[in-house]
């Protein structure tokens, strides 16, 4: 399985932080952004990995990780998304990466506290289709957020008005390779983006979507609220690890 960051797109909720740099190299605590999702992909034991990125400072990702020596990679492979088309349209990139292999998509804001190698796990035991990670949160509004019959989801809306349950679904995605077909199908949404919630759907249609529901803390960090939200959950982390050390 090969693993994809999407840091992409403007950051435009960020402004004026990210008038003149990347909103993933923004820092959470002590790291930059963008060391969290990779974090997460290396210690779910993915090896090959991709980040497309855009917006400013392109450039600085590669000053920034390199060949991923840090994190322990051999390599990483970097690819460039003009202006803001949408998660969809980050993911579209990476076709050629991917190369028919399954792929989990981690988005470059997301942070959490636990492992994602469970899911991963019985993804590969699932063997084909996409496996969603869900968490119940107090603002579904601001996400996709799934509609259940029973234990099963049978639609996905992003940021409705009136949401149909108190789910989000996180930016933690697993797919078999049938991602990119959709993606290829797919028209811009209202607010003229390629929205990963329409791939996602694709899949619920197919009878082949399945989910996990994450324990432990998870946050994005696109807006000022959870950007600070997020390096406080983190360094409460940290504080308490260094406690348990002590
Ligand atoms: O965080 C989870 C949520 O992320 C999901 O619940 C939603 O279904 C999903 O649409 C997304 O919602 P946001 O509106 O929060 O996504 P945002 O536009 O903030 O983009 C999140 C990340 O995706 C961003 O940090 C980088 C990547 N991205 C985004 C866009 C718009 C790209 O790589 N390219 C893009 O064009």
């Amino acid at each position: 399985m090969k693993g994809i960051i999407l840091a992409g797109g403007l950051g435009s909720r960020l402004r004026p932080l990210t008038k003149v740099t990347n909103k993933h190299l923004l820092p959470i605590y002590d790291r930059p952004m963008i060391y969290y999702p990779l974090q997460t992909l290396c210690e779910a034991g993915i090896r090959e990995i991709m980040i497309v990125t855009g917006g400013n400072s392109a450039g600085d990702f590669l000053k920034l990780l390199g060949n991923g020596r840090d994190f322990g990679l051999p390599h990483i492979a970097y690819t460039y998304q003009e202006g803001e088309g949408g998660i969809a349209d980050a993911l579209k990139l990476c076709e050629h990466f991917a190369a028919g292999d399954a792929v989990a998509v981690i988005l470059g804001d997301n942070i959490l506290q636990g492992s994602i190698s469970p899911f991963v796990r019985r993804f590969e035991e699932q063997r084909s289709g996409c496996r969603l990670v869900l968490k119940e949160v107090e603002d579904p509004e601001r996400f996709g957020v799934p509609e259940f019959d029973g234990e099963r989801i049978v639609r996905i809306e992003e940021k409705p008005a009136v949401p149909k349950s108190n789910y989000a679904v996180t930016g933690i995605y697993l797919y078999d390779s049938r991602v990119f077909d959709y993606a290829r199908d797919l028209r811009p949404s209202a607010r003229g983006e390629l929205e990963i919630t329409d791939v996602n759907n694709a899949y619920i249609d197919a009878g082949d979507c399945y989910y996990d529901v994450l324990e432990g803390w998870w946050t994005d960090a696109g807006q000022f609220e959870s950007l600070y939200r997020a390096t406080q959950l983190v360094a409460e982390e940290r504080m308490k690890k260094a406690l348990a050390r002590a």
